[in-house]
């Protein structure tokens, strides 16, 4: 693909100019990249044409044929010291997460919210886990054309919510071994996970301790937590994650975790934060599955990733244009919530339930927006409803959609 060549030698030129030297690789490829202009080339479908076409003794060598981070990923261009991929995205969104590589991406087609993390490391358990303290330190959309650097370890730690069906980047970057960090995934408030290493006893076991759970054994929950009291920490971390994605079952999963963690009671109470958050969090990313309107998508990456009021309310004041964003966020809730026949959102958007989030928006309290409220209800209506209005200020403010902005600080911060 006579772009992406044209890009790839260009870069391999530059480098080789700066004697191949890993520090710069990421400055050299964001340059090739913002010089080579993509998007004005190069359309989403140029791509898949290609594919169906290349044949198989033209098609690169791909870096990753089970689409572990794409949907699909393609690579475009392998040479011996970097290689070019085409991602595409539709329904997911990526983790929070470092790289164990050097590079530069540039969004191809459609925007996604880029959001940028600090991580402040306070305790390792083993070599692949951290325990620390998450903070979003950065939020932007990132449009097409936009290119970004790719640093290795905590230098770059970043989601993408990707805004458009279908998104696309162009990553240009090393192969993992020539960099040789560990990839973390991280989740919040703070804990940094290297993806499960292949250790062949402790995959096997958790395969069968998942299968007594599919087979509804009753011994499930107590094996499971024995399990993990007579595993080194690392290790039984590591299969809490992988029982936390099977187990639909919160209460069930957190007993686990209590009984089986007993000995290590200030890291069982961190940890069933961590999942509660990562329950949370789970629970929009799905939502988002099942929503195809960019605006409304921007909105729910915006609940995702944003724990400051102020801040959403300047970003969707920037793309909507609206000089009253938190009407612009009420109005886009009644569409979605319209639109919402299954009750993914896990909240209906009434007119009432809109008047009150429209104050808690506006930084009000709920004593606030009660009073408030009277102006355009009278203080009679809002008299003789009081403990119902509270009531629902509570649930706006605990739920999954609103828990991070409207909530009460979590202990972490
Ligand atoms: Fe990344």
């Amino acid at each position: 693909m006579r772009p992406i060549s044209e890009l790839a030698d260009a870069i391999h030129q530059q480098w080789k100019e700066r004697n191949y030297a890993l520090e710069v690789f990421p400055e050299v490829a964001a340059e090739g990249l913002t010089r080579a202009c993509l998007p004005e080339q190069l359309k989403p479908r140029d791509i898949l044409d290609w594919l169906e076409n290349v044949g198989e003794n033209y098609l690169p060598r791909q870096a990753d044929l089970s689409n572990s981070f794409g949907e699909p990923a393609v690579t475009l261009w392998r040479g011996e010291r970097f290689f070019v991929d085409a991602l595409f995205w539709t329904t997911g969104t990526t983790s929070i997460h470092q790289h164990g590589f050097l590079g530069a991406f540039q969004v191809l087609a459609g925007s996604s919210l880029h959001t940028e993390f600090d991580f402040e490391t306070h305790e390792s358990i083993g070599s692949f886990i951290r325990k620390g303290a998450l903070n979003a330190r950065a939020v932007r959309v990132l449009e097409r054309g936009a290119v970004h650097p790719i640093h290795t370890g905590d230098k770059l730690i970043h989601s993408l919510f990707h805004l458009d069906v279908p998104s696309v980047t162009i990553v240009v970057r090393t192969p993992s071994a020539q960099v040789g960090t560990p990839q973390f995934n991280y989740h919040r408030p703070g804990i940094a996970i290297s993806p499960p290493r292949g250790l062949q006893w402790l995959t096997k076991m958790t395969q069968g301790l998942i299968l007594l759970q599919t087979m509804g054994d009753e011994d499930f929950g107590r094996r499971a937590a024995g399990v993990l009291a007579r595993l080194d920490l690392e290790s039984a971390v590591t299969l809490l994650f992988e029982l936390f994605w099977k187990t639909r079952d919160g209460a069930r999963f957190q007993e686990i975790l209590r009984n089986g963690l007993a000995a290590h009671r200030p890291l069982a109470s961190f940890l069933e934060e961590v999942f509660l958050c990562l329950r949370r969090d789970t629970s929009i990313t799905t939502m988002r599955s099942k929503v195809l309107n960019p605006d409304h998508r921007f909105l729910l990456a915006l609940l995702l990733n944003v724990d400051r009021r102020e801040t959403v309310l300047e970003l969707v004041r920037q793309r909507t244009r609206s000089p009253e964003p938190v009407l612009a966020i009420c109005d886009m809730l009644r569409e979605l919530s319209e639109g919402d026949s299954q009750g993914s959102l896990g909240v209906t958007f009434d007119e009432t339930t809109l008047a009150v989030l429209e104050q808690l928006l506006r930084g009000r309290s709920p004593a606030e927006a009660l009073h408030a409220l009277e102006h355009t209800y009278g203080p009679e209506a809002v008299a003789s409803s009081r403990e119902d209005l509270l009531a629902l200020c509570e649930a706006l403010r605990t739920s999954t959609l609103f828990g991070r902005l409207l909530g009460p600080a979590p202990s972490y911060r």
